[in-house]
């Protein structure tokens, strides 16, 4: 695959939150591929403005990611960070749409995605926060969660895992900018925990239910609840 320009790490031992870190070293000038990594986060968000609980054990980093385009392809760099950690943690991890990871059907990681405001269309930065339940996972979550430990993952420092993450997420964005989404595309379905499934996806103001029917050549997820096939862009995944 194709090789890219390699992190560099920025590594932190208690912040509010690795991606408003981020965030203010974008602002500040930081460098494509800049990761902020954390032992420890006191104000870790969630997606949808829910808390990620961030004790030391579990990992936080951030990528601060300055891709040249507009922001609605911005959004397929999500794949190559799920991509990228999957295969960090091994062959039981799974993706689940949009950038989740599951093991065992269970949730191990979450992703934040936040970006600059775009200017003439197109994005300065683009921060993609990953957390992954190493040691120490939540009770009572909606989706249900577990950690790579509860799990009989080979027991590995978080550090190891942040070193192949980093490594894996340079060559999926270099293939992304060389080659496009279709490689990611391929790749992402090849884990994809749901496909042909029913599935019930909660979007803002409604929920819908239908059959997983495939992932289409933008990263939508093509619902089939038997007329027309809707292609989601954003929304939170339920299985049955
Ligand atoms: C989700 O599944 O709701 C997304 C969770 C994202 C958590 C990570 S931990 C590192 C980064 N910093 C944050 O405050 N959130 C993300």
């Amino acid at each position: 695959m194709t090789p890219s320009a390699h992190p560099a790490f920025v590594r932190l031992d208690v912040v509010d939150s690795t991606n408003d870190e981020a965030r203010r070293r974008a602002e500040a000038g930081a460098p494509h591929l800049t990761l902020v990594t954390a032992r420890r986060q006191t104000a870790g968000r969630g997606r949808r403005g829910r808390a990620w609980v961030s004790d030391s054990g579990n990992l936080h980093c951030s990528a601060i990611l300055r891709p040249d385009c507009p922001l609605d392809r911005a959004g397929q760099l999500g794949f190559a960070v799920s991509l990228a950690m999957a295969e960090a943690i091994g062959p039981e991890a799974r993706c689940k749409w949009p950038n989740d990871l599951l093991v065992n059907g269970r949730k191990v990681a979450g992703m934040l995605m936040e970006s600059a405001t775009p200017r003439d269309g197109r994005i300065d930065w683009l921060i993609a926060g990953i957390g992954v339940n190493l040691a120490h996972a939540p009770e009572s979550t909606e989706f249900p969660a577990t950690s790579l430990n509860a799990e009989g993952l080979r027991a590995r420092a978080v550090e190891d895992l942040l070193d192949a993450y980093a490594d894996r997420l340079a060559t999926w964005i270099g293939v992304w900018t060389d080659k496009g989404f279709a490689p990611l595309r391929a790749a992402w379905i090849g884990r994809a925990h749901g496909i042909g499934d029913p599935v019930t996806v909660r979007l803002p103001h409604d929920t819908l239910r239908g059959r997983f029917a495939a992932l289409d050549e933008t990263g939508a997820l093509v619902l089939d609840s038997g007329g027309e096939p809707r292609h989601i862009s954003v929304g939170d995944l339920f299985f049955g």
